[in-house]
């Protein structure tokens, strides 16, 4: 059998600023059971808030956490309404612990298309807004929720953003660079992933942050999310700590 990593005081690898993951798996899981898929996306929830919880101990700065995809909608609506349905629980449930985040310093920040009148719903948006501001203030450990998020819709909206600056004069277009676009992101403001990790066994993207991750490592698993431990993300930040970033760099 592997042997596991556990992270001590002692055996701390260099520490990754930002954390993104990509939370797959949980229909199988379900499936696996002979639950509702649902119930697999309940499950998801408490690896959500294991892995975060451990993270930010950790001291990992920023976290960011793949929710729901803009391609997502195109699921059936009862699994739909189910993920909503957790959303509207993981909100509520926070906005009671306000006084624990407050403690914890926890900024909560969604990332994702969340223009009103879109397709989340108007309550949810609402429960977001508050979270967001309620929690502004916080400066330790930036957890992002992406709920509705797409990078190659995130990377049009910026662009749209700037093209409108150009149309205007307010931009010329011959003096765009890389950081206008950052900063018309979701993220902006925020570094970029330094590691992105996605268990179940797929190795793709799935439009997760496209632009940010162009340096990022990528680590894959075939663990499915519900059952990832702290001791898989210990396994996946020592293995990070080993690779030779170079950036293109010799
Ligand atoms: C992908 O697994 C998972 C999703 C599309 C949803 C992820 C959402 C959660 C874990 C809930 C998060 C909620 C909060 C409040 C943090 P899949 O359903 O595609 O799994 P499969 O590939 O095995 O079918």
């Amino acid at each position: 059998m592997q042997q596991r990593a556990t992270i001590t005081e002692q055996n701390r690898p260099a520490l990754p600023r930002h954390v993104a993951i990509i939370m797959d798996g949980n229909g199988r899981w379900a499936a696996q059971r002979g639950l509702l898929r649902s119930e697999g996306h309940r499950a998801g929830v408490d690896a959500f808030e294991r892995i975060c919880e451990h993270a930010a101990d950790l001291g990992i700065a920023h976290l960011t956490f793949y929710a729901f995809s803009a391609e997502n909608w195109a699921r059936p609506q009862g699994e739909v309404d189910a993920l909503m349905a957790l959303f509207r629980r993981q909100l509520s449930e926070a906005k009671r612990r306000r006084v624990e985040n407050e403690q914890k310093r926890w900024r909560i920040r969604y990332i994702g298309d969340l223009q009103p009148g879109g397709l989340l719903p108007a309550d949810i948006l609402a429960l977001v807004d508050e979270m967001q501001a309620e929690s502004s203030m916080q400066d330790k450990t930036v957890v992002n929720l992406a709920i509705n998020y797409g990078g190659q819709q995130e990377i049009l909206q910026a662009v749209k953003q700037l093209a409108q600056a150009c149309a205007t004069g307010e931009r010329d277009p011959a003096s765009l660079t890389e950081q206008d676009i950052e900063a018309q992101l979701y993220t902006a403001g925020q570094p970029p992933p330094d590691l992105i990790i996605r268990p179940s066994g797929e190795q793709r993207l799935s439009n997760f942050l496209l632009w940010q991750s162009a340096y990022a490592e990528f680590w894959f698993s075939d663990i499915l999310w519900p059952d990832f431990s702290t001791a898989d993300f210990d396994q996946a930040l020592a293995d990070y700590a080993k690779r030779n970033r170079r950036y293109g760099g010799a």
